[in-house]
């Protein structure tokens, strides 16, 4: 490691002191938890926003980017990492366990080396803090021939199975049996290509057959394959690695497997969905934003709805400027979640927060998750007006919402219940916010520096 770099990896402050190369850094997820498991968010709402917002890299890449690190023996080296995210340091942890060697540094760079897997089990400690540790399955399988990673378990927004992913690590030769609540896969004579029709374009199934696939013998087609542009960054990633995969961003993609992959440097791409977030939270509150690091193609779905809602969204020389007057009335439009490239569902929660103030009703679908609609009663004690009706919420729009001490359930409809306090009269207290720091960094800094009064209060 050159002896400037060497130096930085010292100045890093996250969750251990970094030693001066990137060894194991201990990674203590826990301490996190505990940290913000009773913190909460207070918001007083009635500020419009107004000021820059930097965009963070994509959560939603990064974690299977880092899981690909277990692919080669060589060093990879990742930007624009979101290192503050709790699922990034969860994933660090995970990954250490495996006898990856994981150097994480403040400024959002990551360098991985997995030059010898000491352990291929993955411990329901670990996996039932994030559920994304299912993609350390495929690349340790590949890689070692073998895997037991612990069923991930439910979470709040449905049961979220994994037969899509271990169906096809079947068809590509691995045994797969359920034992004590662990996934155990063999195939000890390695991986063979197969063509895998996907019952559901799944994002995780799609990107941890993938990753597999690169070191299968022979070619390896998934049909049905997800569109997202997470699987595009990691197919590109893969392939800068020496993999060799077309299709990535089509329903159709191919992998010819390789001997081995080398080690690379990969930028992660920026978070559509807290970008997404943040053109919503103005919109409800009124005022004029510019997105830095934001990228505006994949969120066209988004665009076109707030521009019918009466929102400006520009792209002016590489930001993405959105802005509405708070003087005019929002008018909203029906949703349907679905599969990119239609409205994604992990901006429903937060598109719902401003359906609820829209002038007439609307109705918003939520087709991916089973029981995606946990903020609605908290939403409605905040004075919204929405009723379920199966997988749809009815909306009608209300003149204001009142500020309410609410309760996060998971992620996006965390954020969800800020946006609403935002807007909302008076005081709001956002509790369980630890939901909040799994997929948004310095959530709380951003907004302040829009305008905002929200202050995190530490839990009692
Ligand atoms: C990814 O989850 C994202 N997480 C989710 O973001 C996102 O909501 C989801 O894709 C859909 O876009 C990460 O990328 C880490 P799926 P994933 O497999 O891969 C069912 C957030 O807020 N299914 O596409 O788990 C599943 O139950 C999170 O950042 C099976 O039935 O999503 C769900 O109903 C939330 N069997 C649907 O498919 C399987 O084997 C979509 O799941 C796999 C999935």
């Amino acid at each position: 490691m050159p002896t400037d770099q060497a130096n930085t990896w010292a100045s890093v402050a996250l969750l251990s002191p970094v030693p001066d190369t990137p060894q194991q850094v201990e990674v203590d997820a826990d301490v996190l938890a505990k940290a913000s498991a009773l913190d909460a968010l207070r918001v007083v709402g009635g500020n419009a926003l107004y000021g820059r917002v930097t965009i963070s890299g994509a959560k939603n890449a990064a974690l299977p980017l880092l899981c690909a690190a277990i692919l080669t023996r060589d060093p990879v080296q990742f930007t624009n990492v979101p290192v503050g995210l709790a699922d990034i340091k969860t994933l660090s942890a995970l990954l250490i366990s495996f006898g990856v060697t994981v150097g994480l540094r403040s400024d959002g760079v990551a360098i991985l080396r997995a030059d010898n897997i000491k352990s291929t089990s993955a411990s329901y400690d670990l996996v039932r803090k994030m559920r994304a540790s299912i993609l350390t399955l495929g690349p340790i399988l590949a890689r070692e021939g073998h895997a037991e990673v612990s069923l991930p378990g439910g979470c709040a927004i449905g049961t979220r199975p994994v037969d899509i992913h271990l169906g096809g690590f079947e068809k590509m030769g691995a045994k797969i049996s359920i034992e004590n609540g662990y996934i155990k896969a063999s195939a000890p004579n390695g991986l063979h290509g197969a063509k895998v029709e996907l019952p559901f374009p799944s994002v995780g199934a799609t990107e941890n057959i993938m990753m597999a696939a690169t070191l299968a013998k022979g070619k390896t087609t998934i049909q049905n394959a997800a569109r997202e542009p997470e699987i595009v960054a990691l197919a590109n990633c893969l392939n800068s690695m020496g993999a060799a995969i077309s299709g990535q961003g089509t329903d159709t993609i191919s992998i010819q497997g390789v001997e081995q992959l080398h080690g690379a440097s990969f930028e992660v791409i920026p978070d559509r969905i807290e970008a997404g977030t943040f053109m919503l939270a103005v919109a409800m509150t009124g005022g004029k934003i510019i997105l830095e690091k934001a990228d505006i193609e994949p969120l066209e779905s988004l665009v076109t709805l707030l521009q019918e809602a009466g929102v400006s969204v520009e792209e002016e020389n590489g930001f993405v400027v959105v802005s509405r007057d708070p003087a005019k009335p929002l008018k909203g439009t029906d949703i349907m979640t679905a599969p990119f490239p239609e409205f994604p569902t992990d901006l429903q929660a937060q598109y719902m927060a401003m359906l609820a103030l829209c002038e007439g009703a609307g109705m918003v679908t939520e087709t991916v998750f089973e029981n995606r609609f946990m903020h609605v009663p908290e939403l409605n004690r905040m004075g919204a007006n929405i009723r379920i009706q199966g997988n749809s919420a009815i909306v009608r729009g209300v003149e204001k919402l009142s500020g309410a001490n609410v309760m996060a359930t998971d992620l996006r409809a965390s954020v969800a219940l800020v946006l609403a306090g935002l807007v909302a009269d008076g005081e709001t207290t956002v509790n369980r916010i630890y939901h909040l720091d799994r997929g948004y960094e310095n959530l709380v800094d951003k907004f302040r520096n829009l305008g905002a009064e929200v202050e995190r209060v530490k839990g009692q």
